[in-house]
């Protein structure tokens, strides 16, 4: 039986600033739908501008929708307000692009990670929780102390994905993780993400520009354009035969081959 943890109908979302000569607003992302079950990482790949991003902050309630439906673990996501939505949300974890941005660079690594347990109202000692925070990312103990400045960027992103991953959320949601790292440090990082999913069961949503890293980690996959999914499915079949021509060229523009 399929245990389906988030399910998206029909979401749009509008930018006020972006609108037609008509003065209606024209989505950025349209008409959006897919389900993700537990324990599976659904990729969604697209070029720039397709709307990927404001998927991923339409589904962290960052910016309102137009439209639409979302349950997230059979909660009416879109309803919640107030400490009920600000609970409800550390049970997602999120990793951006950035992680010299999204870190703050004075902070040590244990400050950083004590952030999310302290905001989720979590009782002290956390020594033991920061110790295995670390190990599950690879890292060793003795970095609990470094400002986070001090790290190379596929360690930086090392500790953005334990600080998702602190609160045992249900959903970790990666928005181009990967992108600016080097191909062999992507690959370590992919790596990982495969090794914690097997270990936690976790569910992931992996948003990528390139279909050769989302191929690499993703069981299912929405192929995104112009603001709204033109296919969708499981990856494997998607990959070995695209239906539409834009996908196609996706997979004859992907340069790196993983295996
Ligand atoms: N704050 C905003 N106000 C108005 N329009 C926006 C805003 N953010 C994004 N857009 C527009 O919405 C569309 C989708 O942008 P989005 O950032 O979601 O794309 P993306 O697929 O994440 O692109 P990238 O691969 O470059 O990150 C684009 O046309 C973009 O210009
Ligand atoms: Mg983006």
């Amino acid at each position: 039986m399929s245990d389906v943890l988030l399910d998206v109908a029909d979401l749009s979302v509008c930018y006020a600033s972006r609108r037609f000569f008509n003065g209606k607003a024209a989505p950025a992302i349209a008409d959006v739908s897919f389900s993700l079950s537990t324990g599976r990482i659904l990729g969604v790949v697209g070029e720039s501008g397709s709307g990927k991003t404001t998927l991923v902050r339409a589904l962290l309630r960052l910016i309102p929708t137009a439209t639409g439906a979302v349950s997230f673990k059979q909660i009416d996501w879109l309803a919640l307000k107030g400490r009920e939505l600000a609970r409800v949300r550390r049970r997602i974890g999120v990793v951006s692009q950035n992680p010299f941005l999204s870190l703050s660079p004075r902070h040590s690594i244990a400050q950083i990670l004590i952030e999310p347990l302290l905001a989720d109202g979590q009782a002290r000692p956390f020594e033991a929780r920061l110790q295995s925070a670390l190990e599950a990312v690879g890292l060793p103990r003795d970095y609990l102390p470094r400002k986070a400045a001090s790290l190379s960027g596929g360690q930086a992103q090392r500790i953005a994905i334990a600080r998702a991953l602190i609160l045992n959320p249900d959903l970790l949601i990666l928005d181009e993780a990967t992108s600016a790292l080097d191909v062999s440090v992507q690959a370590q990082v992919l790596n990982l993400l495969m090794d914690i999913r097997e270990r936690t069961n976790i569910s992931m949503i992996f948003v990528s520009h390139d279909l050769a890293v989302v191929q690499h980690i993703s069981d299912d996959l929405l192929v995104m354009h112009e603001g709204r999914i033109i296919e969708q499915g499981l990856t494997d079949h998607i990959i070995a035969n695209p239906v539409q021509p834009y996908t196609q060229q996706l997979l004859t523009a992907k340069k790196i081959g993983y295996s």
